[in-house]
């Protein structure tokens, strides 16, 4: 499923979105006390529409993960889990179950409803990676769960002649078909490794919001800089055509977007809806077991 490519990547954007504001997340924990650092939250649903929230978590201390996330519910989106180091054992109230390992993405609609738990399958070494949380649209935020376990080697991937190798979880890249494709938030989802002095070009639609997160080295998009555990949104400028990212140190960046829902954004918690009668509803159906039902 590898594939070499070689392009001339400023012919694929001829003028690179700037760097609209840079992000620093703030340390905080979840489930039954994984230490994480929650970049995306709650302030950025707007901005970042279809994105509800982007979490990373790295660590080779046992205490700030071996407690994992024990069985919670959610309803109303999908997450996007990437582990780039480590096992999560999956196991969700649809019969679901998965090992999550090395490099591999586990996407799950939550739909109308999953109670689910991830928890780590090692008692020491290193646990690295994100959860990044998609909104669904209105309609299909009662659809029936759906789950799926990518396995790294399943992962497309294309290194191009600037050395750079991008991994495509989503959506499409210079021509290459992502692990997952969705319509309506129509997500990109790469996953790239600069060598040093490389650059790398990606076309984004206007209409689509998109940020980066580096989790290796430092970037620079127009001139600006980017370093690692940082997040920068992508301006949504009319005369950009995409983003150009230019590492002068060997570097790792996701590069993530998606078209907005416009959509009333209401959450509590694990449930996202449309208004808060569809989240009382949620929260009695929870209570009550009906949640997935
Ligand atoms: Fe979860």
């Amino acid at each position: 499923m590898n594939k070499l490519i070689n392009l001339v990547e400023l012919d694929e954007v001829s003028r690179s979105r700037e760097v609209e504001q840079v992000i620093v997340g703030h340390p905080t924990s979840d489930g039954a006390g994984v230490k994480l650092t929650r970049v995306l939250g709650q302030s950025l649903h707007r901005r970042l529409d279809p994105f509800l929230m982007f979490d990373a978590f790295g660590s080779d201390s046992p205490d700030d993960y071996i407690a994992g996330f024990p069985d919670h519910p959610h309803r109303g989106f999908e997450t996007v889990t990437y582990l780039i180091a480590g096992r999560m054992r999956h196991r969700d109230s649809a019969g679901h179950e998965g090992l999550l390992q090395n490099g591999g993405v586990q996407w799950m609609t939550a739909g109308r409803g999953v109670i689910h738990s991830e928890m780590p399958e090692q008692e020491d070494g290193v646990m690295e990676g994100f959860q990044l949380w998609l909104n669904l649209p209105a309609r299909d935020k009662m659809t029936p769960p759906w789950y799926r376990d990518i396995q790294s080697q399943e992962i497309p991937e294309f290194v191009t002649d600037q050395g750079v190798k991008a991994r495509v979880i989503a959506g499409v890249s210079h021509e290459v078909q992502g692990a997952v494709q969705k319509p309506v938030t129509e997500p990109l989802y790469l996953d790239l490794h600069l060598p040093a002095g490389s650059r790398f070009g990606q076309p984004i639609n206007l209409a689509h919001n998109a940020f980066i997160f580096v989790y290796r080295g430092a970037v620079f998009i127009n001139g600006q800089t980017v370093n690692a555990q940082q997040m920068a949104i992508l301006a949504n400028e009319p005369n950009a055509d995409g983003v150009v990212i230019e590492a002068a140190i060997e570097s790792r960046a996701l590069l993530i977007a998606g078209l907005p829902l416009q959509e009333p954004i209401v959450q509590q918690g694990p449930f996202v809806m449309n208004t808060q009668q569809e989240i009382a509803q949620a929260i009695n159906d929870y209570r009550s077991g009906r949640l997935v039902s």
